[in-house]
């Protein structure tokens, strides 16, 4: 039966980096039997310009009616003046939050390859694997009331609510616990809980959950001290599972630790593993259409789409080999480019990835 992916290339290098992926796509589409079908649509500052809005009604509907959609990127300085109710981060936010993704998967994954382009020394990333489960429809993202009031002084005030029932709480904790049974069994849970009520009630029903899984050890561990970890010791980590906003802030660390954001794909996915898969990086609208954007984070989400939306294992393992070979071969996008390296432009990663897939 034939399934159907959604691109939303986006703004920025968004189309530019979806087109190497969906040239990888086709190919495995082919290779593997797949039966894939494509459709495109827009999403950010592009449907603005198009439709005024930052996620049309009709490509929402789309989005619901497909198998998995494959995203690019969003934003660019063209419209950060907008009012906040329509700028292009609100098409991405309302997507997630009308697919119900609450999921969200941000491996960081050093490759071997490119050790030296961490910003920590070699020793203490060498081999890192550390996945990060951000939960992504609720928290102080999405929590009412939110705005900017006057007061009856006529200053203005800023708030947002942190919020996050039991429900949700539960069922990105089982997230975490069946990934780590997946792993190496270990999950450490983020809040802040000697400060937040909030997440009090999170580390309680991570406690709740822990016996059904009694081969994962389960840790607790204050945001503050999670981000100096993270940069300290980042090997202790197998699974972190997390709120919204520290999960937001988190997987940029986590990510700059394994030398590029340009390498970091990720999945976000409701409760039938329908997702959206996107790099983790952004729409870097200063390197947009030049044609050195690294490719490769798209390309792994486009693999991380086939692992957990289309069952498709075996193609989703043939492009992340594909990938670590051009690696090997070093060929190197500009952002994780070093001395002695092959340097290649955005069009040539990608055509690299396909011929080590026909190779
Ligand atoms: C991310 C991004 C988004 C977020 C922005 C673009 C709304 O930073 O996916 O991490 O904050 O979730
Ligand atoms: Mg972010």
């Amino acid at each position: 039966m034939s399934k159907k992916i959604i691109l939303l290339p986006g703004d920025g290098i968004g189309p530019e980096i979806v087109a190497e992926a969906k040239k990888v796509l086709d190919v495995v589409n082919s290779q593997f039997n797949l039966d894939l079908t494509f459709d495109s649509d827009l999403i950010g500052g592009c449907a603005i310009d198009q439709h005024g809005v930052p996620l049309a009604q009709s490509t929402l509907d789309k989005c619901k009616a497909a198998d998995a959609v494959l995203m690019g990127s969003v934003g660019g300085p063209k419209w950060d003046a907008l009012d906040s109710s329509i700028r292009p981060e609100k098409g991405l936010l309302k997507i997630r939050y009308e697919m119900g993704l609450y999921a969200n998967l941000r491996p960081a994954i050093l490759y071997p390859q490119l050790a030296e382009a961490s910003s920590l020394k070699t020793e203490l990333v060498a081999g890192l694997d550390i996945l990060i489960v951000r939960e992504l429809t609720g928290g102080i993202y999405f929590g009412e009331p939110r705005g900017i009031r006057v007061l009856e002084n006529g200053e203005r005030q800023g708030y947002n609510t942190y919020v996050y029932a039991e429900h949700e709480i539960e069922r990105i904790g089982r997230t975490a616990f069946d990934m780590a049974m997946l792993r190496n069994k270990k999950v450490c849970s983020v809040d802040k809980a000697n400060v937040l009520e909030a997440t009090v009630l999170w580390r309680e029903v991570m406690e709740r959950l822990a016996p059904e899984y009694p081969e994962v050890e389960l840790t607790h561990m204050y945001v503050d001290n999670a981000a100096m970890q993270l940069v300290r010791a980042p090997k202790q980590f197998d699974v972190i599972v997390t709120g919204n906003m520290f999960g937001d802030i988190l997987s940029d660390t986590a990510a700059m630790l394994t030398g590029s954001i340009g390498m970091l794909p990720s999945s976000s996915m409701d409760a039938n593993n329908k997702g959206l898969f996107e790099p983790v990086h952004g729409s870097a609208p200063d390197i947009a259409g030049l044609g050195i954007a690294n490719p490769l984070a798209t390309i792994l989400s486009a693999a991380m789409m086939l692992r957990y939306s289309l069952q498709a294992t075996d193609a989703a393992d043939a492009i992340e080999r594909a990938v670590g070979e051009v690696l090997d071969d070093g060929l190197r996008s500009a952002d994780i480019y070093q001395d002695g390296m092959k340097k290649a432009s955005t069009s040539e990663m990608g055509d690299a990835v396909v011929a080590k897939l026909q190779a």
